[in-house]
């Protein structure tokens, strides 16, 4: 009976357990950018017309969904945690820029961001710094970056802003160097 009782009480935990396991955990909890910091980085990145905006780690979704209301661009967000993305996704709906935005739930070390003509960031320090070979690898030349509060380390800013107490950086992908 108790051998009984074991095996029933491991069917039970496992698939729990399985599920724990493969539920990859947010890098960086949520803190959403102010909505005047938001406006602030869509400035500094020069958004206009024929954009594609990516938010690496999008939250509530916020800088996409401005960036489709007030450009009328393309915009997705990537973020790991599902409440987040249905959150973004029912922010999107009440905004009406459904067709306009996407939001993924992927892991944004993996995710495919190459079209991207405007990438967006609020991570942390270290995060930026590991992100960043992708970043210039796989970016076309030109591609702008702004990123709220965090810098990329030794790739310096071309521009910085100061926002309601908070920092956005700026820089544009470099030239592929020749091989
Ligand atoms: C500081 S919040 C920024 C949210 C939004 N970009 C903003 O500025 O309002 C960081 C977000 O990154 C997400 N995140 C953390 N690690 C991630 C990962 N590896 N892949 C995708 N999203 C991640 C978190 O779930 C969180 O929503």
């Amino acid at each position: 009976m108790r051998t009984l009782l074991a095996a029933a009480a491991l069917i039970i935990a496992l698939p729990a357990a399985a599920q724990t396991q493969t539920r990859q955990q947010p890098d960086v909890i949520y803190v959403p950018t102010p909505h005047e910091v938001v406006d602030d980085m869509l400035r500094l990145a020069n958004v206009k017309k024929g954009d594609v905006l990516y938010d690496l780690g999008s939250g509530d979704g916020r800088i996409a969904i401005a960036a489709a209301k007030k450009f009328g661009i393309r915009a997705v967000g990537i973020d790991i945690d599902p409440e987040r993305i249905r959150e973004a996704t029912e922010n999107a709906k009440k905004a009406g820029v459904t067709s306009l935005v996407t939001f993924k739930q992927e892991d944004l070390f993996k995710a495919d961001f190459k079209d991207a003509t405007v990438i967006t960031l609020y991570l942390l320090p270290d995060l930026n710094v590991k992100l960043r070979p992708r970043l210039w690898e796989e970016l076309k030349p030109g591609t702008r970056i702004v990123s709220h509060q965090f810098d990329m380390g030794t790739w310096k800013p071309e521009k910085r802003l100061e926002s309601s107490g908070r920092v956005v950086y700026f820089w544009t992908v470099p030239e592929k160097k020749k091989k």
